[in-house]
């Protein structure tokens, strides 16, 4: 297998459309967005929405169906895909009456009285990673068939198509060039019987590439290669030349459907996207060249060596999600295109606007102007400290800090206040959440140094209820929490 070809895992844990149809639907065109929901402090739907119409995004993904969420697309002409988390597909794959269901609550309610745009189903969300140790092979497809009947039954099939969004590792080369692009060996027959599906259903097949996650795992990887814009030496494929890795690994996904007979089957490129934090190479301007390459991409309406059309794509992400799973690296929770609160990272130019720069989230409330930092009588050498950091970096979002990452610069002091903080933040500065004992102090000065953010969380419609309550510190904290491996001083 190519490591050239980025053709590696993402490991990329998210909770959570073609040529004929296109003809048939008007081309879908402009670019999309993934808004994912896995944050401590979400932003309310209808602020999103505002974002969304406001940058000019046509096209929107969802990892569910959260009928919030839809309802504040609704009447708004954004075209939406809402998805089916993986833990529903083994229910979906058993119950035709399931996913009749499925389909009535989640799609056609909102079709039909709601007013919202809903164009596609995607049916689990990259089910065949290697991490899910195939729990999802034999339940996919029959939930994607289930779904479709549904579909027709509804009504729908028509303007609604299914997919299954699917990691870039479902296919592979044998030569380390894209023409010898081929489905994963261990999952050929499922993959053919899913392309057939959705070729017989006039739908897409849907991939997750991702440049960055190729860079992070492999250390000789040349970086250059990953971005669009670089003078990276190419790679010739009988004659077809390759400067960059997204287009290798797209056109590997081409040969593979060629080489078993859907050459013309339509490709939407799910999630694509650069992260800015928890890694050496996951910073601000690395993620702005590389979305500003393939937005210039978009723009131009250009695609790659073998399919140079329009690419219809779907950003990864709209903003950083702070509570999702760090077991494919830290850099999980800095996919945003916008920090979690709406604000922008760093200048894009997308086209679909008057403005050369994201447009920030409008409205957004903030929590007091307060931090909770170490206190600056204690010892670093305070037993109480250990335990403290261990547990708060357990429980909130420490991902910021370590070798290259935005906060990979303080000290000893500033490490443990960073912890303390975010602790403090996701607990909605509860006074009871910056009470690591005799060793934490909230302060009204903003500890924030260089690109190093000390964040202050805004109002939720949950926060002060004890949202997260049940994580509060009781008094004697070293006594009662477990510690962890002291990873952080
Ligand atoms: C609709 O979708 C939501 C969110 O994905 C899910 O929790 C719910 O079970 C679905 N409804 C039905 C009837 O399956
Ligand atoms: C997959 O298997 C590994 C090793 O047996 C295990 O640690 C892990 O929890 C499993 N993951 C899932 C999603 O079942
Ligand atoms: C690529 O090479 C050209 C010409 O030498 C140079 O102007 C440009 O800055 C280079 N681009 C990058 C990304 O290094
Ligand atoms: C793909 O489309 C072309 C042009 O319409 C057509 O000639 C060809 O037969 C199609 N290939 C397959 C495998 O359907
Ligand atoms: C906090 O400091 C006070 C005074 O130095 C001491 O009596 C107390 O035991 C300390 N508490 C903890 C939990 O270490
Ligand atoms: C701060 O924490 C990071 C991440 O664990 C660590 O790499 C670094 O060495 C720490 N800095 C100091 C001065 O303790």
């Amino acid at each position: 297998m190519g490591s050239i070809l980025g053709l590696v895992s993402s490991g990329h844990l998210v909770a959570l459309w073609l040529l004929c149809i296109q003809v048939k639907m008007g081309s879908v065109g402009g670019i999309g967005v993934n808004w994912g929901t896995q944050a401590t402090h979400p932003l309310p739907p209808s602020t999103v929405v505002g974002m969304l119409k406001d940058n000019g995004f046509q096209k929107v993904k969802l990892f569910d169906a959260d009928s919030d969420a839809l309802n504040a697309l609704s009447n708004t002409g954004i075209q939406v895909m809402v998805g089916i988390p993986n833990d529903l597909l083994n229910t979906l794959a058993n119950s035709m009456e399931a996913a009749e269901n499925w389909v009535a609550k989640n799609v056609s309610s909102h079709i039909s009285t709601n007013g919202v745009d809903i164009r596609y189903v995607a049916v689990g969300n990259e089910p065949f990673l290697s991490t899910y140790n195939g729990s999802f092979l034999g339940t996919t497809l029959p939930a994607l068939q289930n779904i479709q009947a549904a579909l027709i039954k509804a009504g729908l099939s028509t303007l609604v198509k299914v997919t299954v969004p699917l990691n870039a590792d479902v296919y592979e080369t044998s030569t380390d060039l894209p023409s010898g692009g081929d489905f994963r060996a261990d999952i050929h027959d499922l993959m053919l019987s899913i392309v057939k599906f959705l070729s017989e259903n006039g739908a897409p097949f849907t991939v997750n590439i991702y440049p960055f996650i190729s860079l992070y795992e492999d250390p000789n990887f040349p970086i250059a290669y990953a971005f669009f814009d670089s003078n990276s030496s190419a790679i010739n494929d009988g004659g077809t030349i390759y400067k960059n890795v997204f287009d290798a690994n797209h056109d590997t996904l081409v040969w593979a459907l060629q080489k078993n007979g859907y050459e013309n089957l339509s490709i939407i490129i799910g999630e694509i996207g650069w992260p800015t934090d928890g890694d050496k190479n996951a910073n601000l301007k690395n993620a702005q060249q590389f979305n500003q390459g393939f937005m210039n991409r978009i723009i131009a309406g250009q695609g790659t060596p073998l399919r140079p059309g329009p690419l219809d794509a779907y950003l990864f992400s709209l903003v950083d999600e702070d509570a999702k799973s760090i077991q494919p690296g830290n850099f999980e929770r800095h996919w945003g295109l916008f920090y979690f609160d709406g604000q922008p990272k760093y200048t894009l130019t997308m086209g679909t606007t008057s403005s050369n720069s994201l447009v920030p989230a409008r409205g957004v409330q903030y929590l007091a102007q307060q931090w909770c930092i170490m206190s600056p009588s204690a010892s670093l050498d305070d037993p109480q400290v250990e335990p403290s950091v261990n547990y708060a970096c357990a429980n909130a979002d420490c991902t910021a800090l370590g070798y290259g990452t935005s906060c990979g610069n303080l000290d000893a002091r500033g490490n443990i206040s960073y912890a303390f903080n975010s602790y403090y933040q996701q607990n909605n500065q509860l006074e009871s959440a910056c009470q690591f004992p005799n060793v934490s102090v909230i302060t009204n000065k903003d500890p924030s140094t260089g690109d190093c953010k000390f964040r202050i969380m805004i109002k939720t419609v949950t926060s002060g209820v004890g949202l997260r309550s049940k994580l509060l510190m009781p008094a004697g904290l070293a006594m009662s929490v477990p510690v962890f491996l002291f990873t952080l001083v």
